[in-house]
């Protein structure tokens, strides 16, 4: 049977009402569900975080945050760290999406001290990678994407069992444009084959760009695609659940 973990990254959305709205629905939807071949996460901001621990506390909700600090505390204005995150009742962290990457200037470096403080402090890192469509068009989608993991050999076989890959090809983010389900194969089964032959791993790899209510099927029926990480339409309970029992569908 095909399991996936299907993740809602929030972005720089919905204040404490809205979160609270939005988790009441979501929890709602999912009374009554089999669960047992999905995972469910959501990533709302750090100041939504701790009402929706209180209101995931009793639903098959995870909680994951957006972004971290690596070090545990200090004098880092305006930083969040790995034990707050812990403390707000998360048990995942996204790192290096393409956001970050491109307005604060997140590089391998940063990255690799962020997942080793992930690990350190027991939060799943789901470490974003994916090429801009200059880079896609020059043929050198396979080259970014190597650079990108090459951080990854920091890391022992065991730390590297637990982290999520989420592929996020930019051109497809917030564009309406989602990758092919051929493009979404071959590149879902090169990161599968690169980690498997590099380091001995075979991990969740979710596909993130577009992903809606519509074609979510299509997406996750996809050899290789272990999940899905949604911005745009995790925001809605109805499209979020919706993409929810189409996984549950998959078997
Ligand atoms: P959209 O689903 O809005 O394209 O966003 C994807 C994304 O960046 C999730 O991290």
């Amino acid at each position: 049977m095909k399991s996936f973990l299907i993740a809602g990254n929030w972005k720089m959305n919905m204040l404490r009402e809205a979160t609270r709205n939005l988790i009441d629905g979501i929890n709602t939807g999912l009374e009554g569900l089999n669960l047992d071949n999905v995972q469910i996460l959501i990533c709302p901001t750090f100041t939504s975080l701790g009402l929706a621990q209180k209101l995931t506390n009793n639903s098959p909700l995870s909680l994951g945050a957006q972004n971290m600090h690596f070090e545990e505390k200090g004098a880092y204005t305006g930083e969040i760290s790995p034990k707050m995150l812990i403390d707000s009742g998360c048990e995942y962290v996204i790192l290096g999406h393409s956001e970050r990457r491109q307005y604060f200037g997140e590089d391998n470096e940063l990255l690799t001290k962020k997942i080793a403080s992930a690990f350190v402090n027991n939060l799943i890192p789901v470490f974003c990678i994916g090429e801009t469509l200059q880079e896609r068009e020059n043929n050198v989608t396979f080259k970014v994407l190597e650079y990108q993991l090459s951080l990854l050999s920091d890391f022992t076989t065991d730390e590297l069992k637990t982290l999520v890959i989420a592929y996020e090809p930019i051109w497809a983010i917030g564009t309406g444009l989602t990758a092919s389900e051929e493009q979404i194969y071959e590149v879902h089964s090169w990161i599968a084959n690169y980690l498997q032959n590099k380091f001995g791993v075979t991990i969740k790899i979710l596909y993130g760009g577009s992903l809606n209510e519509k074609n979510a099927k299509e997406i996750l029926s996809t050899e290789f695609v272990s999940g899905g990480l949604i911005g745009g339409a995790s925001l809605d309970a109805e499209k979020f659940l919706s993409i929810i029992q189409t996984a549950i569908s998959i078997k």
